[in-house]
């Protein structure tokens, strides 16, 4: 039945954006509302998947029939990833996940102080999660798995997407470009997704919906058979 082609698979889908605290009150983050990470579960689960969602800041409905795992920081992102993806078919990863964390946490809230013109923060870099997951090349640290990431760039969509393609070692890249109604926050959104074996499937500007689907197909093409 090719409706429910994710029977008896279990897929690991991120989803919203991380938040890295600076202090009691204030946080690091980024505009991912979630939308199009929890239309990729929602399709899987139609599809037959087990389903689990690690949800980053999502202020969304918890789709029936799907596991939540809740994150703030890009650290517990990784760890709830690693966690659910060791018996993972297939791994999406549609979260925003900040590039630097704030190296320290202030217990305190953070103050101006007269004369300051630069706020006393550091950031260091955080963990890449996807190129972690996707190993490279031969060294995938679980052999036959999926792993699928997403980029949201702004100019030479193509181009930059082949490149961090290769630069992270997954096996699809969804591009988005980045623009006054599409992706961040918006029903809507409009891709490419590239596929290491250099493919290129256009997804039209459409709903998220259509947009999971899709990516579930290129995934379902690349999952080795059940055995
Ligand atoms: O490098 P860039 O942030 O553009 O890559 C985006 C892709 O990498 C997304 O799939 C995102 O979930 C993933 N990512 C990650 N860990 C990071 C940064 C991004 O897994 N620290």
């Amino acid at each position: 039945d090719l409706a429910r082609d994710l029977t008896g698979r279990h897929v690991v889908v991120s989803a919203g954006g991380t938040r890295e605290p600076l202090d009691p009150v204030r946080f690091l983050g980024n505009r991912s509302s979630g939308k199009q990470g929890y239309a990729l579960a929602r399709s899987a689960a139609a599809r037959g998947a087990r389903v689990t969602l690690v949800s980053a800041n999502a202020a969304l409905p918890e789709p029936a029939g799907v596991d939540i795992v809740p994150v703030g920081t890009a650290v517990q992102l990784r760890e709830a990833i690693l966690k659910a993806s060791a018996d993972a078919d297939a791994v999406v990863m549609a979260a925003a996940v900040a590039d630097f964390r704030p190296e320290t946490y202030a217990t305190g809230k953070i103050k101006k102080r007269d004369g300051q013109e630069q706020p006393p923060i550091a950031l260091v870099r955080n963990p890449d999660i996807l190129a972690e997951l996707a190993g490279i090349a031969a060294d995938r640290p679980r052999p036959g798995q999926v792993v699928v990431g997403f980029a949201a760039e702004t100019d030479d969509v193509l181009a930059n997407g082949r490149a961090k393609l290769e630069r992270k070692g997954c096996d699809l890249l969804v591009v988005n470009e980045v623009g006054e109604r599409k992706t961040f926050g918006s029903e809507e959104n409009e891709a490419v997704v590239l596929g290491a074996d250099g493919s290129e499937t256009p997804v039209p500007y459409g709903p998220k919906e259509a947009l999971a689907d899709t990516v579930w197909d290129l995934v379902a093409e690349r999952l080795p058979k059940n055995s």
